[in-house]
């Protein structure tokens, strides 16, 4: 990927943040883009956002290491603006071919913009409609997303930034979630 040039965010980047983590993780997680950290050091979630996903982990309880780590586009946008959606559009093929390779049992998006790589629509309204307390129609609570026959659940939350902007209301909003995947979690290591 260090010579991709599928759009326009190669001109301004420094590093190609590729994701890191384990060959076979159990939880995949997908964040917005790279920021001016991430650009510098070539790794995902090393700034300030990072730090907040690192004390989410830790409650959760895994490790950096044990897991997957990666973004919806492999490049810093210029002035960290969001990625656009052809941005997003010409980094899904590598998206989907790490979830093929890796086979996360679980993927978690980080707020909107990673809901929305991964979405044929364009997310419309709040987020919130696809938390798993609002997901009328699945009754196990998770959603799906099958790739190269691989299938995993998917988890969509707020992206730790939200938390840094709004502690108290994220704390509220997405305890829940992340509790459903520590739960989650456990119970696949008791199956192993
Ligand atoms: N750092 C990342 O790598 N991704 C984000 O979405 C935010 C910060």
């Amino acid at each position: 990927m260090e010579g991709c040039g599928s759009c326009d965010l190669c001109h301004d980047r420094t590093k190609v943040v590729f994701g890191e983590g384990a060959t076979n993780p159990l939880v995949m997680v997908v964040g917005e883009a790279p920021g001016e950290d991430e650009d510098t050091q070539g790794i995902p979630f090393v700034g300030k956002a990072g730090e907040k996903l690192n004390s989410i982990l830790e409650y959760v309880g895994v490790t950096r290491e044990e897991i997957y780590i990666t973004n919806s586009v492999l490049c810093r946008p210029p002035n960290n603006r969001n990625p656009r959606a052809e941005e997003l559009e010409a980094c899904k093929w590598r998206l989907d071919l790490q979830i093929q390779l890796l086979k996360p049992k679980l993927v978690i998006l980080l707020g909107k913009i990673a809901t929305q790589s991964m979405q044929e629509q364009p997310v419309k309204g709040a987020l919130s409609q696809f938390f798993p307390e609002n997901l009328k129609e699945q009754k196990d609570g998770w959603l799906r997303y099958s790739v190269g026959g691989h299938e995993a659940k998917v988890l969509i939350t707020y992206h730790p930034s939200y938390h840094l902007r709004s502690p108290e209301r994220a704390y509220r909003t997405t305890l829940p979630h992340w509790t459903r995947v520590k739960k989650w979690v456990e119970s696949e290591r008791q199956a192993i």
